[in-house]
């Protein structure tokens, strides 16, 4: 049992926003790979019901395209009228077991992975180049102009309101690891001249106004969560000090609880997860000449980055001393020693991925005292899983169920 009493916070009920959580451990959105052809199946109910059932205050869904054009990937959900008895399987489920869920909603602008045609390039803060459009074909991105952002806008408040009506508690707003609006956020993306590039501030300013539109339409009844990468982990890139700067602009536009994230999905993986990414995690269909040579030089340039527990503490600390609202710390959380120093921090919450990828029980391991620390390697290779029949689970465990992922979760 816990009865330090800096980590019993960590198991005292936390409050964002209209939203009370049994308890301060969040787990991390990880893109589940369970929504085959788009539709939420049952392997992804299983999925996040273990996680709920294993003690979590909230869990969050991956991943949820505000429109077609969001998803980075085919097999992603969108959040339509459609998925909506799908999701509602879900939430209900999560909710027997005591914990909360949230939908990360998301648009993926120019990281997009999709091949059918589109009515036109990828959308994105700034027009030119788009490297990661490289394997769909895609190798230009548009900048946004007014229609295209009042669009997207609406996109996020619609996204907003039927997450709320499949029963979801909260909303994660993605504005990190280089999806849309995050692509508004980093300089490596957005060199606009006018009002929304620019400074921090200037850059923060149309995932502030999505925000406050999202808050509007649902921010009485749903918890709206803001994840960020802190810093962008490259050269040009936002610092962290930058990121404490947006950080302020979002707390202002009225967020209920900022996630702290780092790096950007294409660019600088090895600082989201705080470790080397190996080159077997890229999967089959992304084996293009191209991107096994653009493989190579990453591995032959790219400096080895070593896993250490709370690898994104000093970027965090930097919001934390900026800003006042809450704050759940991210990154390498793996003991129950790395809980309690992010509570002594003055963080109100801890978000987790791969330690509850790798043990849907560790929380309440944690609780009884059964276990000290996650057993995850930080391998990485929970990340391959996702393009697989079953989906995203720990290599070390039992893989997901091929049959469960392919049956709508309402069948
Ligand atoms: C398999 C896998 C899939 C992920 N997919 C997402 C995602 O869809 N959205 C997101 O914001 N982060 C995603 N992440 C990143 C995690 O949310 C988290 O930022 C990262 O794993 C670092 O936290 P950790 O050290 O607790 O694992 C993913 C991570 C993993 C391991
Ligand atoms: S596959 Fe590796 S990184 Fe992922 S959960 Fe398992 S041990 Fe952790």
């Amino acid at each position: 049992m816990v009865t330090d009493t800096t980590v019993a916070r960590a198991f005292s009920p936390l409050t964002i926003g209209p939203l009370t959580l049994r308890n301060r451990f969040i787990k991390a959105a990880t893109n589940e790979g369970m929504s085959p052809g788009g539709t939420p199946s049952k392997q992804l109910v299983q999925f996040h019901e273990d996680i709920a059932k294993g003690g979590v205050g909230m869990t969050t869904v991956a991943y949820c395209a505000v429109s077609p054009d969001g998803r980075s990937f085919v097999d992603q959900t969108t959040l339509n009228r459609d998925n909506v008895p799908h999701l509602k399987v879900l939430t209900d489920a999560v909710h027997r077991y005591g914990a909360a869920a949230s939908a990360q909603i998301t648009h993926g602008g120019a990281f997009n992975f999709i091949k059918e045609p589109s009515a036109g390039p990828p959308i994105s803060s700034s027009g030119g180049f788009n490297n990661v459009g490289i394997l769909s074909g895609k190798w230009r991105r548009q900048a946004m102009g007014p229609t295209h952002m009042a669009q997207v806008t609406d996109e996020f408040v619609q996204g907003a309101r039927l997450a709320r009506d499949a029963g979801f508690d909260a909303v994660e707003m993605h504005m990190g690891h280089g999806y849309l609006l995050s692509q508004f956020m980093s300089p490596v993306y957005n060199h606009r001249r006018d009002a929304y590039g620019g400074t921090p501030e200037q850059r923060a300013r149309f995932p502030a106004e999505v925000l406050s539109r999202v808050l509007d339409a649902v921010g009485k009844d749903l918890a709206v969560v803001c994840k960020i990468s802190v810093t962008d982990g490259i050269k040009n890139g936002n610092t962290a000090s930058d990121g404490a700067r947006g950080a302020r602009i979002l707390e202002s536009a009225g967020a209920h609880m900022l996630v702290l994230s780092a790096g950007l999905s294409a660019a600088s993986v090895d600082t989201m997860f705080g470790s080397s990414f190996p080159a077997a995690n890229y999967p089959e269909w992304m084996s293009s000449p191209i991107t096994k040579l653009a493989m190579l030089i990453y591995r032959l340039t790219a400096p080895k980055v070593t896993f250490h527990e709370m690898y994104l503490l000093e970027h965090a600390r930097l919001v934390r001393a900026a800003t006042r609202l809450p704050l759940a710390y991210l990154g390498g959380v793996k003991t129950l020693a790395n809980v309690e120093q992010a509570m002594q921090e003055g963080f109100d919450a801890v978000t987790l991925g791969r330690a509850l990828v790798h043990d849907a029980n560790l929380v309440s391991a944690f609780a009884s005292g059964r276990t000290q620390a996650s057993g995850c390697t930080a391998c990485n290779l929970c990340t391959a899983m996702m393009y697989t029949p079953a989906g995203t689970s720990c290599v070390l465990g039992q893989p997901g169920n091929v049959f469960l992922n392919s049956q709508p979760a309402a069948s």
